[in-house]
């Protein structure tokens, strides 16, 4: 990556190392090493916090520690404090982010460069990635963050620049910021605060310089994901950090997730194996194509199975292209696969208490942990994040850690995510989280969702999306 490229889709970087560990808590992987700043530029209304917000989630999920540090944020906080101690009011309309107004550039660059601070002191402390969510359009702001980095030992600075012509994104990003009671804008009539920020961006736009400093490590995106310029960008996270945003688009779809019809084991609650599906369970791939075609139309999609034989015969009656993935199988129980819960218990009863007490990090011997499904469901998610419209037929704990990444859930609630049978869970995509729509449909199935034992169950209704349930009328 060194010479600066032009490219969309190319390999991925292998992976740091592998994690060990059986029958019991396993160690979080060592990232300790990895320390970046990634500075974010760009006009307002770029997408950058949509960016630095995918970002954060997907490297959260790979369970790198990342935050974001948002600069329009601390300018609120510190204007809330000042009003509160002074009574003193500020003005943070179009005029306050214009170069000419001296005091304003002060107060920004002084804001980005505390902002910044709090970064670095986190990374200190043991932080992964620190986003600072800023505009750092002009080669001044970006030399001071770059000379204050450099004091640091080991750290490294990488610019995000977001650019984006399409006028139907700018204008939706737009609407979502005078839209959904941000706080810049509470006082303002919404055809006021819409004019107000569209005079802002052209005080930005005044000033902007795009990133032609041929020393800085930078990644532009232009129009998210359709160009992707990389620069002076090496070592595997920062690498890792381009290749995800080469692969993201905007285009609206959905992601619809299924787990195989009713199997043979299921009903015997056996755990794994390889069995053909129940009399139901074939009701269930029978009904599902009226269900998916009620749903998406004539609108493209593709289907992915695991490489098992329950989730290729529950597509069997779906009429569009299907790829199986050996990465989608189901999470090995390792010897204690084709056993019952209550065999396992009895067995493995040390085994079986520990995965209780953490069932993210329980690796089954001679099998897997939720930890190592995560780790190989990770092409899966990269390819997920290029392609439109998938449905997904798949196994309960897949599914759990695929639907634990859209949604944003801790490693706590991931395994306890209940994903019944016969019941396809459309998520789409949208700027801030992922809208979720169920649909249940009528054909019997075994439930083979374990509670948590002792304490209450989590609660793993994500908070970043809205829901909808629709019970199908018939099969
Ligand atoms: O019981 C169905 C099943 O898919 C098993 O094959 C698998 O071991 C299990 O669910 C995973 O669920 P949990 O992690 O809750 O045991
Ligand atoms: C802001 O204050 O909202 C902001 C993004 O700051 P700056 O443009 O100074 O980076």
């Amino acid at each position: 990556f060194d010479a600066e490229t032009s490219r969309k889709g190319s390999q991925a970087p292998t992976p740091p190392q592998a994690v060990t560990g059986i029958g019991k808590k396993v160690a979080k992987p060592d990232y300790s090493e990895s320390k970046i700043v990634l500075a974010m530029v760009g006009l307002p209304a770029r997408g950058k916090s949509y960016l630095s917000n995918k970002l954060m989630i997907y490297l959260k999920w790979l369970e790198y520690d990342v935050k974001v540090f948002n600069v329009g944020q601390l300018r609120r906080t510190r204007a809330r404090q000042k009003a509160k101690e002074s009574g003193i009011k500020e003005d943070h309309s179009a005029s306050f982010f214009s170069h000419a107004n001296a005091e304003g550039t002060l107060s920004r660059d002084r804001l980005a460069a505390d902002s910044l601070e709090m970064l670095i002191k986190w990374l200190n402390e043991g932080g992964n990635v620190g986003i600072h969510d800023a505009t750092n359009s002009t080669r001044d702001r970006r030399a001071k963050l770059e000379a204050r980095v450099a004091k640091e030992h080991g750290m490294q600075l990488i610019f995000l620049e977001s650019i984006c012509n399409d006028p139907a994104v700018i204008a939706a990003n737009i609407a979502l910021k005078v839209g959904s009671g941000d706080p810049d804008y509470k006082d303002f009539s919404p055809g006021k605060a819409k004019e107000d920020f569209i005079r802002r961006i052209q005080e930005y736009e005044k000033v902007y310089e795009t990133i032609t400093e041929p020393h800085l490590s930078y990644l532009r995106i232009t129009n998210v994901g359709r160009e992707v310029t990389v620069s002076r960008i090496n070592g595997y996270l920062s690498s890792r950090i381009a290749f995800y945003l080469m692969n993201l688009h905007l285009k609206p779809r959905s992601i619809y997730l299924s787990r195989h019809g009713e199997s043979q084991y299921n009903v015997l609650q056996k755990l794994g194996g390889d069995s053909l599906l129940s009399p139901h369970g074939m009701q269930y791939a029978k009904a599902l194509p009226a269900l998916i075609k009620d749903n998406i139309g004539d609108a493209q999609l593709t289907v992915w199975t695991s490489t098992l034989r329950r989730t290729i015969q529950t597509a069997e009656f779906l009429d569009y292209t299907k790829l199986t993935w050996k990465s989608l199988d189901e999470l090995d129980a390792g010897v204690c696969d084709g056993m019952t819960y209550e065999e396992i218990e009895q067995a493995y009863p040390d085994d079986f208490a520990n995965r209780d007490e953490d069932k993210f990090n329980y690796r089954y011997r001679g099998g897997e942990s939720y930890r190592d499904v995560v780790i190989r469901l990770e092409p899966v998610i990269m390819e997920l994040e290029r392609q439109e419209n998938i449905l997904i037929i798949g196994h309960q704990a897949i599914l759990r850690c695929l639907y634990a990444y859209f949604h944003h859930l801790t490693q706590e609630d991931l395994p306890y995510v209940k994903i019944p049978l016969h019941t396809v869970i459309k998520l789409t995509p949208r700027a801030y989280g992922c809208d979720e729509e169920r649909y249940a449909l009528p054909i019997t199935a075994v439930n083979t969702h374990r509670p948590k034992p002792k304490a209450n169950e989590p609660t793993v209704q994500p908070s970043t999306s809205r829901h909808y349930f629709t019970e199908v009328g018939s099969a």
